[in-house]
């Protein structure tokens, strides 16, 4: 029996399973444990189920010796030093697949809500300034016909093109390695949707310039992770109307303060992390999450492991 500690209660039964074969704390608060009080639980423990908003990196290793396992409660680990992790012999997992579709259609939700101008409609109507019937009010853009540029098609990218191709749109793509480049892909795109991993490479990789590519009839959509994109330049294209509008799941940083001008820009709609938010898919993630603790503590191989060279270490 190894000791763990869970960083967040989870939905569905997945805890009951690691806690039948282990001895688990879970932080009870509706907020992420303080990074001290994280270090000081995992460094009394052998496993951690950690979220993406927990900074896992080499010093935390460091300090935490007894760590066998790190299981992230996410697809991206851009919170967890996988080199650190992998020099020092931790196998780190994450949660691919099941959050896909769900994923997927929060990415296809922003860009129809920032095409359609929802926001400013609802926002009208809920103060009351519903106006007559205009041939003019609140017009935004049409998905027929118009085409979407994917920058990073991994699966939610691909996930989202299928979404895409059933609303008559064309799609184009902009991998490291395959599909058109990234400038033609912003120059030539009616809208613009972001679903590459955050890493050295892609921070900052939608800048002042990659903005001023872009169409000013265009959408951005972004439910990757906010630092891809430069979140000042990013307010400057939405205010000077170098883009149309923007959707976003995510931000840099996140929380965004609620005095944060994306919060209140008319043409951003702005959502809070939730791309993965279903019932059924929160549940599997956990499932996954647990499965990988399981394997790990029991010396096997991790399901789903971020860092599979690890097990190549001698
Ligand atoms: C992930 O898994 O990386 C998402 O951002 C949250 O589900």
């Amino acid at each position: 029996m190894a000791r763990c500690f869970v960083t967040r209660r989870l939905p569905g039964g997945a805890l009951e399973r690691l806690t039948a074969a282990h001895e688990v704390e879970v932080w009870p608060g509706a907020s992420p444990p303080p990074h001290e009080v994280l270090v000081e639980r995992a460094s009394r423990s052998e496993g951690l189920l950690c979220l993406l908003s927990d900074r896992i990196d080499a010093a935390f290793l460091d300090a935490c010796p007894s760590l066998r396992a790190v299981a992230n409660y996410a697809v991206g680990t851009d919170n967890v030093d996988l080199a650190a992790a992998t020099a020092r012999g931790v196998p780190v997992g994450n949660t691919p697949d099941v959050l896909t579709d769900a994923t997927a259609d929060m990415a296809f939700t922003l860009l129809l809500a920032a095409a359609r101008r929802l926001l400013e409609g609802v926002d009208a109507a809920r103060r009351g300034e519903w106006m007559d019937w205009s041939p003019t009010t609140l017009l935004g853009q049409d998905t027929v016909g118009a085409t979407l540029g994917i920058v990073g098609p991994g699966r939610i990218g691909r996930a989202l093109a299928r979404r895409a191709e059933g609303f008559g749109m064309r799609v184009i793509e902009s991998g490291r390695t395959s599909g058109v480049p990234l400038d033609e892909l912003l120059s030539q795109s009616d809208f613009v949707s972001i679903h590459t991993p955050l890493t050295p490479a892609t921070r900052g990789l939608i800048g002042e310039r990659e903005l001023r590519l872009m169409k000013r009839s265009a959408v951005l959509v972004n439910t990757a992770r906010g630092p891809i994109v430069d979140t000042d330049a990013l307010v400057r294209a939405l205010r000077e109307g170098w883009i149309a509008a923007a959707g976003l799941d995510v931000t840099d940083p996140e929380p965004l303060p609620h005095d944060h001008p994306l919060l209140s820009l008319p043409n951003a709609v702005v959502a809070p992390h939730i791309g993965s938010a279903t019932h059924r898919t929160r549940e599997a993630m956990a499932d996954i999450a647990v499965d990988n603790l399981l394997a790990a503590l029991a010396g096997e191989r991790m399901p789903h492991c971020a860092n599979p060279e690890v097990y190549e270490r001698d």
